[in-house]
């Protein structure tokens, strides 16, 4: 198991586009900075990004597509957005926006939110990419959590030396800085990470004044950005030992309960499994007619850090 360090021509581009559709992952080039990329509409694929990134919790990913049109299958565009990806697309301009009703992304993807970022990158390498793959990619940032995001392939293969990895070298990242992210649900957009298109070119843009995630909600923000959160309407308790009536069951590993509303997240104890099961279980759990979610214990290690991290989250609400 290694990294290596491909060149973009059209054989690399076939053995790249292959290793996505096995749910491998592929480290990609765009004109911000090199992404860390899986096909996101497999679940366990994309989880795989976060064991190797080892997030401590999960954020959203950026979901990367070929054009406008294939984001309108993903999610439901607004005026706003409509304008912005004219303006924007392709380029270094992130619009987050509501997912559709029947949208096959994974959950994992939007970190069990309703809203899905897209993002349609002008790199030619990763348009290449795009296109011979005809998969929707899921890429953070190409480094390892906390650490600086790469600008050359060189810089992935240091950062995961020892992973499976395919590194697409696209040369140097022309823009260096993370895309603009932008809420593009409502009528302004609301800048939710600042990145080099800036909030005048966006209202130069769509003629509203782009508003600050901070002055936009009255809850405490992240650095920079809004990070709600997906909660279920009803209680959570985890590490639960036993299990009430009229209680639905997120189990993991060997499961001692019988009969009611069960949902195991890996039977075998599996952390990546029960990683790329986790947003879509807990949405299916998430019923009127029980009472609460019990959780059995997770273990506090790898990806197990990101899935207590989330639950203590939907455990306070
Ligand atoms: O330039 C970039 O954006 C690079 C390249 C690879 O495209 N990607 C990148 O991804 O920086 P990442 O995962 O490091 O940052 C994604 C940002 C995070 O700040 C995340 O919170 C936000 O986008 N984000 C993603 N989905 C979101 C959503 N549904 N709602 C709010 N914020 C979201
Ligand atoms: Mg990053």
């Amino acid at each position: 198991m290694s990294c290596i360090i491909l060149p973009p021509d059209a054989d690399s581009l076939r053995r790249a586009a292959d290793a996505l559709k096995q749910g491998k992952l592929v480290a990609l080039p765009t004109e911000t900075v090199y992404g860390l990329g899986a096909n996101a509409l497999d679940d366990m694929a994309v989880a795989g990004i976060y064991a190797a990134k080892s997030r401590p919790s999960f954020n959203p990913l950026i979901v990367h597509v070929a054009n406008r049109h294939q984001a309108e299958h993903y999610a439901d565009f607004t005026p706003l957005a409509e304008v912005l990806a004219d303006a924007f697309w392709p380029g270094p301009m992130t619009l987050v926006l509501k997912r559709k009703g029947d949208c096959p992304l994974s959950h994992l993807v939007s970190a069990g939110l309703d809203t899905v970022a897209l993002r349609v990158p002008a790199h030619p390498t990763t348009q290449a990419l795009l296109n011979a793959s005809k998969l929707p990619i899921a890429a953070p940032s190409a480094n390892r959590s906390g650490r600086i995001s790469p600008t050359l392939a060189e810089h992935v293969a240091q950062e995961f030396e020892k992973d499976d990895l395919l590194v697409l070298d696209g040369g140097a990242c022309s823009e260096g800085l993370e895309s603009t992210v932008v809420d593009a649900t409502g009528k302004s957009p609301v800048l939710l990470r600042p990145g080099s298109i800036t909030p005048d070119e966006m209202t130069a843009a769509c003629g509203q004044e782009t508003l600050r995630a901070a002055t936009h909600s009255d809850t405490p923000q992240s650095p920079g950005m809004l990070l709600k959160h997906y909660a279920p309407s009803i209680p959570l308790r985890m590490n639960a030992t036993s299990r009430e009536p009229d209680e639905a069951l997120l189990a993991f590993g060997a499961c001692p309960y019988h009969g009611g509303t069960i949902l195991n997240l890996s039977e075998s104890g599996n952390l990546k499994e029960a990683c790329a099961n986790l947003f879509a279980y807990l949405r299916k759990l998430d019923k009127a007619e029980h009472k609460a979610i019990a959780v059995m214990p997770i273990p506090e290690t790898g990806l197990g850090l990101a899935i207590n991290d989330r639950l203590r989250r939907a455990e306070k609400r």
